[in-house]
């Protein structure tokens, strides 16, 4: 096939929404002091959603793939592949995507994980395209699902309000018709220190140091798949980018001269869900009706590794 193409999407938040302020009493109570005002200033983020403590990440993909196949129209059994893009598996091993097979009721098809944080989407699904248009795949599921919460430390106050827990999934077809158009992957390893989890321990980051590595890296990779794909930015209708920040957001549509209108924002009321927030994201700006059927969509996603990628995709 000359393409692999979406066929749907769905997406998952568990129950539990904490506002800023729900967050900042709880925080208070254990004497880390932080406010709606800080957290909205400096990242855009209104509320995020926790799972319950027995929810792991293949809980919060199940019904985000469950509501993708039935937006696709295509049954579990036909799907020949599953990609999941995680930072929080539910196991060591085996992998969430094989765990999630069997919570779908299906058995045999291809099923692993990919690990590139929030870049883990654009990861999963540039792997699922290669194998789709290589002919090892028809109908892959790819998704990204994160109980980032696990991985916070609830006394650091500069990591903890920053994230949230979720799951977004796509049906990936083979196609004649795009599709994919071009995607961009890289890491840079020198960086692993700027964002990371060391075993056993929880999330440290330099977020000034994120901050300048992810808009400069991400107005890259987005030039790259423009032009492999012999398109420019004024062809992009939605620019759907890794949801951590706003203000990292922003910087990176006005690098690539696009109105701030046509970027997808969902940082507000899902928080940085990892390689969750572009599925989620694409999701919720296809139910909403916005993003529709024949345009184009920049995905970017960015992280730790540290990690980055883009895909230039016709919906
Ligand atoms: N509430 C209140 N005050 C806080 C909080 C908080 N939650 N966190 C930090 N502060 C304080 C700091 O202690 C500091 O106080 P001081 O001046 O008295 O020392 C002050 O606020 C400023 O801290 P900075 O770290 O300088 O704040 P900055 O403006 O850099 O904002 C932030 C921090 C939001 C993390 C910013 O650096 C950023 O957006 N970085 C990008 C990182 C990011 O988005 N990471 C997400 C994960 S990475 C990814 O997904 C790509």
């Amino acid at each position: 096939p000359a393409y692999s193409r979406i066929l749907g999407s769905g997406s998952y938040l568990p129950e539990r929404r904490v506002s800023n302020a729900d967050l900042a009493a709880q925080l208070a109570a254990d004497g880390v002091e932080t406010s709606d005002a800080w957290i909205q200033e400096r990242t855009g983020i209104q509320a995020r959603y926790f799972a319950a403590p027995n929810q792991c990440s293949s809980d919060l993909a199940l019904p985000a793939a469950q509501a993708a196949l039935q937006a696709a129209g295509v049954e579990a059994a036909d799907i020949d592949l599953i990609v999941v893009a995680t930072t929080t598996p539910d196991m060591t091993f085996p992998s969430t995507a094989a765990l999630l097979q069997a919570k779908l009721g299906v058995h045999g098809c291809a099923a692993f994980d990919v690990q590139a944080v929030c870049s883990g989407f654009l990861y999963a699904l540039s792997v699922a395209d290669a194998m789709i248009r290589a002919g090892n795949a028809r109908k892959a599921l790819v998704i990204g699902a994160e109980v980032f919460s696990r991985l916070l430390d609830f006394k650091d106050r500069t990591t903890c309000v920053l994230f949230g827990d979720g799951a977004g999934a796509v049906v990936l077809g083979a196609s004649e018709e795009p599709g994919i158009l071009a995607t961009a992957l890289h890491a840079d390893g020198r960086q692993a220190g700027v964002l990371c989890v060391p075993q056993g321990e929880y999330v440290h980051m330099d977020g000034q140091a994120v901050f300048k590595l992810a808009v400069g890296a991400l107005e890259k990779a987005a030039h790259e798949v423009l032009e492999k794909a012999g398109r420019t930015a004024d062809s992009i209708d939605w620019l759907i980018p890794h949801q951590a920040n706003l203000r990292i957001m922003k910087g990176t549509a006005k690098k690539l001269g696009l109105p701030e209108e046509r970027m997808v924002v969902t940082v507000h009321e899902h928080g940085n869900t990892s390689a969750a927030s572009v599925p989620l994201a694409l999701d919720a700006a296809v139910r909403e009706g916005r993003v529709q059927r024949g345009q184009t969509l920049m995905l970017e996603g960015v992280g730790g590794g540290f990690t980055w990628g883009a895909a230039l995709v016709v919906y």
